[in-house]
């Protein structure tokens, strides 16, 4: 080693003893003679005095030093004098009085300080060598690195093992678009870039390696949000002969252990439960934020033949009143722009407006439609908010699918907006009894709500010849603080059911049998019941840390564009690498970005 100690390690036992540290300059301070540098690695700081009457020729080197200057530097630890000790820092006692000093590599001028807040990320990403660098970044990698430990070591104790499944492979449907990789081998083909290792860890467990896990890496072309990636990493799991109780109650278990381990907390187990209709019903969304309030309520019966058009005429299409009530924080005022900047945010999710109450009385409201209901039904509407004076209420009238998803993201924006939301608070949660499918108007035709292999329920089989979008499946979402975190299923082990879920997606028994044929194949050679989960890895250790972008906890992260800002990733293929693979070189040459 080129060191004795690293820089985070030195304290009050050392003093005395001669040392060797190596890092990057942090900082330089000039003190008339004396040097001040503090040196950095991963570890921690440790500060450097250069003294000119130690070694008049090093305290020069020391003069050159520049910030993140590689440097290597032997010399004795000593007492900070008093007054001077740094309390923050374990090693804010001592300090090192150089006596050698070699640089071992230079640096350019910074794009950025380290210990900068606001540097753009776009600049962050670009050096990203240099952001990685950051305390910040350190702390998020080396607690995902902590929290994969605990994982590893949970599910080992568990009896599971870890098996790697393929990269280059055939598509695995998770309801994004395949990233494809073009096969110089065997012209005109591709492999697909798994969504997921889902097929694969059914197959193992036909294969009776019950109780699998991986550390995965998923690949999906999707339109990037603040917490999706291109590319994410799943804790995914498979179990044979389990039900859903017995899935649920070891991921909880993991989840739990996490939770000590790496943050100090302690979980209540079991995690409560809620229903995708109730989730829906109270929340408007199937991944509920439970650390506040706000729930949605049916003002429906209310407003009953008030003789308010819009209402009336909503309810008799078989639509409802759904209704939140807000309590803004003390000195906020709405004025009637906020009105109309809300009433125009939320027709992005699809209503057509936007009712609004200021209450002033049990039975008294202030609002521009108040005139259309007398005071029978705003006091009841008050009621059934559990409004005070001082709040406001909002009503969506519509489909129901539609006036509960708006209001529920009226909900979380407001909660964000106004600060109701408490810090350091977790709030998990299982949703469970979800719809099977879900309607794609598009395209006319049934979509799987979590993936194709999910198991209907055995009671609501019958429903898949009758009204398909009727029947629940045995499928359940890990919910933290409004995240989906998690999502799994009970899986389809039986070849006909499967087929049949293929034809309502529909799909030709040709098309089933092109691209899941292994599958079906491999179910028809003895297949276990069985039934797994997998966990966002990215999304866990973003909530666990409290980061505001699953980008903070991703060593190397794409922009919402799928780009590397570093490496300029994806980048354009030389022509002969294209005729290698067969494909159309003239045609991808003449389109290619040009730079
Ligand atoms: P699902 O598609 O629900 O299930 O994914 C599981 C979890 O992975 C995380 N996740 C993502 N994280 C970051 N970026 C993305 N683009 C992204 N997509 C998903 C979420 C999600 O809850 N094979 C099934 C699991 C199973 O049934 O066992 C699956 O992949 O946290
Ligand atoms: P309009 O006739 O569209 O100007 O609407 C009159 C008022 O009715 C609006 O200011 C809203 O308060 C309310 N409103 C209109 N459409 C809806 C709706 N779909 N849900 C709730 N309130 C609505």
């Amino acid at each position: 080693m080129l060191r004795t100690a690293t820089c985070g390690e030195l304290n009050k036992s050392f003093v005395g003893k001669t040392e060797t540290l190596t890092g990057w300059v942090d900082t330089r301070r000039d003190h008339g003679g004396l040097i001040f540098v503090d040196l950095r690695d991963r570890w921690g700081i440790t500060q450097i005095v250069l003294n000119p009457q130690a070694d008049p020729g090093m305290h020069k080197k020391a003069e050159s030093l520049r910030s993140e200057f590689v440097i290597r530097v032997k010399g004795k630890v000593s007492q900070r004098p008093a007054g001077t000790v740094n309390a923050r820092i374990p090693t804010g006692e001592i300090e090192l009085q150089a006596e050698e000093l070699e640089i071992l590599n230079a640096c350019l001028p910074m794009p950025f300080g380290l210990e900068e807040n606001n540097v753009g990320e776009e600049l962050r990403l670009e050096y990203r060598f240099l952001d990685l660098r950051r305390r910040e970044m350190v702390e998020n990698l080396t607690f995902r690195h902590r929290v994969l430990k605990l994982v590893h070591e949970y599910l080992d104790k568990q009896g599971f093992i870890e098996v790697e499944t393929p990269y280059l492979t055939k598509s695995t449907p998770e309801g994004a678009r395949d990233f494809l990789v073009p096969s110089r081998l065997n012209p005109g083909t591709f492999y697909a870039l798994p969504q997921s290792p889902q097929l694969f860890k059914q197959i193992l467990m036909i294969s009776g390696y019950d109780r699998y896990y991986q550390i995965a890496r998923c690949f999906r072309d999707e339109d990037l949000r603040k917490d999706r990636q291109p590319e994410h990493t799943q804790i995914d799991l498979e179990m044979s002969f389990i039900e859903e109780d017995d899935i649920m109650g070891v991921v909880e278990g993991m989840v739990a252990h996490i939770f000590k381990h790496a943050r100090q907390i302690d979980l209540r187990l079991p995690l409560r439960r809620m229903s995708y209709q109730e989730a829906m019903e109270k929340y408007g969304s199937d991944k509920p934020d439970l650390r506040y309030g706000m729930e949605l309520r049916d003002l429906t019966p209310v407003f009953e033949k008030s003789g308010f058009k819009i209402f009336d005429q909503t309810i008799e299409g078989g639509g409802q009143i759904r209704g939140i009530c807000f309590t803004p924080p003390a000195g906020v005022e709405f004025s009637r722009k906020d009105f109309d900047d809300l009433t125009q945010w939320i027709k992005t999710y699809g209503p057509k407006g936007l009712a609004w109450f200021k209450v002033t009385g049990l039975d008294q409201v202030e609002s521009p439609i108040q005139k259309f209901f007398d005071a029978a039904r705003i006091k009841k509407m008050i009621q059934i908010l559990g409004a005070q004076p001082g709040d406001i209420l909002f009503l969506v009238a519509d489909a129901f699918k539609v006036a509960a998803a708006s209001l529920g993201a009226l909900r979380c924006f407001l909660a964000e907006k106004y600060g109701k939301v408490p810090e350091g608070k977790f709030e998990l949660l299982w949703v469970v009894d979800f719809p099977l499918f879900d309607w794609n108007q598009e395209e006319q035709r049934c979509d799987a709500c979590h993936h194709p292999f999910t198991s209907p329920k055995p009671e609501d089989v019958p429903m898949l010849d009758k009204d398909p979008l009727k029947a629940r499946a045995r499928a359940y979402d890990l919910i933290i603080n409004g995240t989906e975190t998690g999502g799994g299923s009970i899986r389809i082990h039986d070849r006909a059911v499967q087929s049949k879920i293929f034809q309502l997606l529909n799909f030709t028994p040709q098309q089933a049998e092109a691209q899941f044929g292994f599958l079906l194949k491999a179910l028809s050679y003895g297949a276990p019941p069985h039934g797994g989960l997998a966990i966002g890895v990215d999304r866990l250790i973003t909530l666990l840390m409290n980061r505001d972008s699953i980008r903070e906890v991703i060593a190397f992260p794409k922009t919402q564009k799928g780009t590397c800002l570093m490496t300029e990733a994806p980048s354009a293929a030389t022509e002969r690498q294209l005729k290698e693979l067969n494909l159309d070189a003239k045609k991808m040459w003449l389109e290619r970005p040009k730079t």
